[in-house]
């Protein structure tokens, strides 16, 4: 049986003694569950929360990094230095970061390798936009990005991946996929999976679902079949919603 895993993306929010306080909240509402639960934090907030987070159940995972190890990139974080600091995951393709910061399929693709060599498990994002959606090649975009994000990984490594699947018309408007409808794209997304590294790959691969997931939508979702959990935005920046979710 596949794990439960609960991820929160706090995106571009939360300094680092809000982060503090978060997850002293947080940690007793948590810390009997049986679920995976993942803290996605900004940068500056990596070190607070990793230490905050020692011997408690919460995973602190970044939200992007570069795939160079060093160099002349400024700006840029290597998946070397998440690593060194104790960091385990790394959001790679989010699709705002394919949108506003002009990240390709290659880019993704380097950036998954990156995260691999360094020990670290990417949870790669895929999505559709609206348009795409209404013209009924949702599913042939969401397999083609997962193809090319996992481009050159190998089978033993994709037992660190977690995949995402995040409509795009879904995140941070308030529309949810219908419990179905996320289904079905996910078990699309298992089916590439299954195509490029066979049956037990597929089965054991957790791909999470992202857009709107709420305390009140969450169970519903990860009742289903294929969705194994949720990648939260607006409602994991919320003691109590969040840990509802981690709950569900
Ligand atoms: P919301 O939960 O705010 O819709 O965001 C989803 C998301 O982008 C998580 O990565």
């Amino acid at each position: 049986m596949r794990r439960k895993v609960i991820a929160g993306n706090w995106k571009m929010n939360m300094l680092p003694n809000e982060a503090i306080s978060f997850i002293e909240q947080f940690t007793p509402l948590v810390k009997d569950t049986k679920n995976e639960v993942i803290l996605c934090v900004p940068y500056i907030d990596l070190f607070y929360s990793l230490l905050t987070a020692q011997n408690t159940n919460i995973k602190i995972g970044a939200q992007n990094m570069h795939w160079e190890e060093k160099g002349a990139y400024t700006g840029e974080v290597s998946g070397q230095m998440l690593k060194a600091i104790g960091v385990e995951y790394v959001i790679i393709g989010h699709s705002e970061r394919r949108q506003y910061f002009a990240e390709t399929d290659e880019t993704v693709n380097k950036k998954t390798k990156a995260a691999l060599s360094n020990g670290l498990n990417p949870i790669i994002c895929v999505g559709e936009t609206l348009e795409q959606r209404e013209n009924g090649t949702a599913e042939e975009v969401i397999t083609k990005q997962t193809k090319l994000a996992l481009e050159g990984i190998s089978k033993e490594q994709m037992e660190n991946v977690i995949l995402a699947y995040e409509p795009i018309w879904a995140i941070g408007t308030g529309k949810t996929a219908t419990s179905e409808d996320a289904n079905n794209s996910i078990k699309a997304i298992r089916n590439k999976v299954e195509e490029l590294y066979g049956k037990e790959t597929a089965d054991e691969i957790i791909i999470l679902y992202g857009g709107s997931v709420k305390a009140e939508n969450a169970k519903e979702l990860f009742s289903t079949t294929d969705i194994d959990g949720g990648l939260v935005g607006g409602a994991s920046l919320k003691v109590d919603e969040f840990s509802k979710i981690v709950s569900a």
